[in-house]
């Protein structure tokens, strides 16, 4: 292959990305084919041209990729560098990039190939001069210029590319790095965190998410994503059997209901529901599509737990049912779903009413 898109995703979740961006792919006109690893933690989707895959990273919303954490045009495959002048040879295969504004040196998000970070961060300094010498990197960082991604799947092979700013991850690797916060009560405060992150434009989480907004979370205990939306200063009905955070109960901003959050409904509407309930996809899926109909929330994020073998086909499936709900009454909706970093086996899904 001499090229196509470069797609980085979870290990274990190759089969995934691919069967996607072929579908998406061949949806855009474009007639390629995968070329997967498993457990490799990422994906090619190769393409008979560079044109075609530059178009491909233009018309593919990157937003609407579930299960890719990056997107990239591959304009070298990169074999059989020598140890004593790597540059050279990728200095030559760079005729192809266009004018850049930044350059990462990236590894797929496996523990073998994550012990290349060190030499990436080393080499990306020579690199970068050298880019820059070479013309095809400036001068400055330019966040609004194309970035060049050189991927190393070991010190001597690896990709280079380039991902367009409106259309990628801003992440080094695809990869927000959030720090736990220590009053957070579970890990999975994480998850919310890089939801709301990628979901809510940075503008407009002030009025998104502001303080004195309610909000119902389901499935609640002990508190990880209550906390997320507390400490933005909104009220909480938490739902769950189990016990609540206490930290989160003297907040006053928290009411803990015993209740099953199949059954729960709220006693007036709310500006947001969240949902980290472990049950079946569809069954999740059926639930938000009726607060969302029924005007319960006009936003919300939630998780959908994925089977073992057809994660990909469930996934679309959830989403067609609650857009079918939504279409039915007539209802204006943005909607994005994301295998977010700090998910394992799910993916985390925002809707949000429009008007
Ligand atoms: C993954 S945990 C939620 C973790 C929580 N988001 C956090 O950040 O701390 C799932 C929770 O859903 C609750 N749950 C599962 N089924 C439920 C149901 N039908 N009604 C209410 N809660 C439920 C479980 O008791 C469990 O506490």
């Amino acid at each position: 292959m001499d090229t196509g898109l470069l797609l980085y995703c979870r290990r274990g979740f190759e089969k995934e990305c691919a069967g996607e961006i072929q579908q998406v792919a061949t949806d855009q006109g474009v007639y390629g084919y995968c070329l997967v690893s498993d457990n490799s933690g990422y994906v090619v989707y190769v393409t008979q041209t560079l044109a075609e895959a530059d178009k491909l990273a233009n018309n593919i919303a990157f937003t609407k990729l579930v299960f890719s954490r990056q997107m990239i045009v591959i304009v070298a495959r990169l074999k059989d560098l020598p140890s004593d002048d790597r540059i050279s040879v990728i200095v030559d295969a760079a005729s192809e990039l266009p004018v850049s504004g930044d350059l990462r040196v990236e590894t797929p998000d496996t523990n073998e190939a994550k012990e290349l970070l060190g030499f990436c961060r080393k080499f990306t300094v020579p690199l970068r001069g050298a880019l820059r010498k070479h013309g095809c990197l400036l001068n400055k960082e330019h966040l609004k210029k194309p970035v060049i991604h050189l991927m190393m799947l070991d010190s001597s092979q690896g990709f280079l590319g380039y991902s367009y700013p409106e259309n990628n991850s801003p992440f080094f690797m695809g990869i927000p790095r959030l720090r736990f916060p220590a009053a957070a009560p579970s890990r999975s405060t994480l998850k919310l965190e890089e939801a709301i992150l990628l979901f809510v434009p940075k503008d407009k989480i002030e009025t998104r998410l502001a303080p004195g907004m309610t909000a119902v979370d389901l499935g609640a205990c002990p508190g990880g994503w209550t906390y997320q939306l507390v400490r933005r200063g909104l009220f909480v009905s938490a739902i769950d059997n189990g016990p609540m955070a206490e930290s989160l109960m003297e907040t006053g901003q928290v009411t803990h209901y015993m209740e099953d959050g199949f059954k729960f409904q709220p006693q007036k509407n709310v500006d947001w529901m969240i949902c980290d309930m472990v049950e079946k996809p569809i069954m999740v899926a059926d639930l938000m599509g009726d607060w969302l109909a029924k005007g319960w929330c006009r936003a919300t994020i939630f998780n959908l737990k994925l089977p073992m073998k057809k994660r990909f086909v469930e996934v679309y499936k959830c989403l067609d049912h609650i857009e079918a709900k939504l279409r039915k009454k007539g209802l204006r909706y943005e909607i994005q779903c994301k295998h977010l970093y700090h998910d394992r086996e799910e993916v985390t899904v925002s809707v949000r009413i429009i008007g």
